[in-house]
């Protein structure tokens, strides 16, 4: 069986130059990966993930190496030293969203494939359509090989933003998908989402890994050579990984993740990889009943500052990717009902919890091998910065004790398994976020004092080991 490959695509004629013709074969992908083997394999060699390989119908490599016969003169490519490569500052096209701008490093790059990754439901679709909608005096094409034309009116209309640049198609064929960009010319092109569309070259299923690649890498050619950005919506998997293979991660110039808990309303966009800016940039979204709010000041909504005296609450000065932001971390401590004490954890590791009580219990002396403990972090986010610990550690203990901790302290620092507190990242960051919110005092690792010079209104306590926080928390 023969079909014909549109590898060589010429995206300014008419027509397709068909120049490769190739066999069908059968090979074996691994789902997590992507990784490409002839036969079946119980266990993936690259990621060592079992049970992952599927097969699929992909045509065979066309023209090797050595069977290459073209000339030299047809090559277009040609090696360069670095002094005549011109570079200049890349002309970003500003994203009229000031969140979306800092993820992506200063704005949307020409020619740049860009990956939008989330659960279903999190808000990809609403995200995108809201700001094309409100990208002003540039077209753009927006494809949907998910919903109906009427169900994006009916979103675009509870968005309550007009704007004639936009236009929409719905549309799977990848190559019908390139004719209409081809008649339309527009100026950013959208994909929602990279799984529903297909390319007929391929026998294997919209969504199959071979489709996703085959079709992505045709995008990232369309985008080169027409100097179009185009941004990929992309679906996760339920272990949070870019569904399909990891290799789209490798093709595209930057992969951003929506995530947040569906039931909270904050929405984080994190960048996960980017060619054009750092990865350590964080926009912060809020969904209500118009679409996505940008929230410029996080802090604000994630704190209640009036827990009027509750035992269970600390406050920490944490930092997710470059910004600070003080949140509130709950605890319950009570006695357990049944045999096995519960530890329940929403949005901080649990096994690091479990290190914290093992802390509390061997370096501090507090029983809690038959308490149940509940952990908590405000706003259904999740935070990785060890910096929590601290926080962390006293809301537990707070409860336990049924002692408050004072509403005006704010904590930071890392707890080491001898319970000392150690140093973390970014102090004066947080030590000035907590000063501007109005905290009177933040308890900070005693090694961050080190060349911490800044003349600030809040009060800075010093804390070398989890006792010396207690002992100020407590007494
Ligand atoms: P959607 O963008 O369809 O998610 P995805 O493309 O990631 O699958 O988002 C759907 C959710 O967003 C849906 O549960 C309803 C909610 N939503 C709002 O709360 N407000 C709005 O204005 C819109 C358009 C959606
Ligand atoms: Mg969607």
């Amino acid at each position: 069986m023969y079909f014909c490959s549109t590898a060589n695509q010429d995206w300014s004629g008419s027509e397709y130059k068909i120049k490769i013709m190739a066999k069908l074969k059968s090979v074996y992908f691994c789902s997590n990966c992507g990784f490409e083997s002839p036969k079946w394999m119980g266990k993936c060699s690259a990621c060592g993930e079992w049970s992952t390989f599927v097969e699929e119908l992909v045509r065979k490599n066309a023209v090797s190496a050595q069977e290459d016969t073209r000339s030299f003169s047809d090559i277009k490519s040609k090696p360069l030293p670095l002094k005549e490569i011109k570079a200049d500052e890349e002309q970003r096209i500003d994203m009229s969203d000031e969140e979306l701008n800092r993820v992506l490093g200063g704005g949307l790059v020409p020619a740049s494939v860009v990956l939008l990754g989330g659960e279903p439901g999190i808000g990809k679709s609403t995200l995108v359509l809201q700001t094309i909608l409100k990208l002003r005096g540039i077209r753009t094409l927006y494809v949907s090989g998910e919903e109906s034309a009427r169900q994006l009116k009916l979103r675009a209309d509870r968005l309550s933003i007009e704007n004639d640049d936009c236009l929409l198609l719905c549309e799977t064929n990848l190559d019908d998908i390139f004719k209409h960009a081809k008649e339309v010319a527009p100026q950013f092109l959208i994909i929602d989402s990279i799984q529903t569309i297909y390319t007929e070259s391929l026998e294997s299923s919209p969504g199959s890994i071979s489709q996703v690649r085959e079709c992505a890498s045709l995008l990232l050619k369309y985008a080169k050579q027409s100097g179009i950005p185009v941004l990929l919506v992309g679906h996760i998997t339920k272990d949070g990984s870019i569904a399909g293979p990891k290799i789209l991660e490798h093709i595209v110039d930057a992969v951003l993740q929506f995530e947040g808990d569906q039931h909270y309303m904050y929405r984080i966009l994190r960048g996960i990889k980017n060619r054009y800016g750092s990865t350590a940039e964080l926009g912060i979204y809020e969904m209500n009943q118009t679409g996505l709010r940008e929230v410029s000041n996080p802090s604000e909504l994630l704190l209640t500052r009036n827990h009027d005296e509750l035992s269970g609450v600390a406050i920490s000065a944490a930092i997710e990717g470059i910004r600070p932001f003080l949140i509130e971390t709950q605890s319950l401590v009570s006695t357990a009902a049944y045999g096995t004490p519960q530890r329940s954890t929403t949005g901080f590791e649990s096994r690091r919890l479990n290190m914290l009580l093992a802390v509390l219990e061997k370096r501090a002396g507090f029983k809690l091998a038959q308490k149940d403990v509940f952990l908590n972090i405000a706003g259904g986010l999740r935070v990785n910065d060890p910096g929590m610990d601290l926080a962390v550690i006293s809301a537990v203990l707070s409860s336990s004790l049924d002692i408050s901790i004072d509403n005006d302290t704010c904590l930071c620092g890392e707890v080491g398994l001898s319970g000392e507190i150690r140093p973390v990242n970014r102090i004066e960051q947080r030590v000035q976020e907590a000063d501007k919110l109005g905290f009177s005092r933040i308890l900070i690792p005693h090694n961050n004092l080190k060349g911490f010079n800044k003349k600030l209104s809040i009060e800075i306590r010093e804390v070398k080991k989890v006792t010396d926080a207690f002992r100020m928390l407590f007494s």
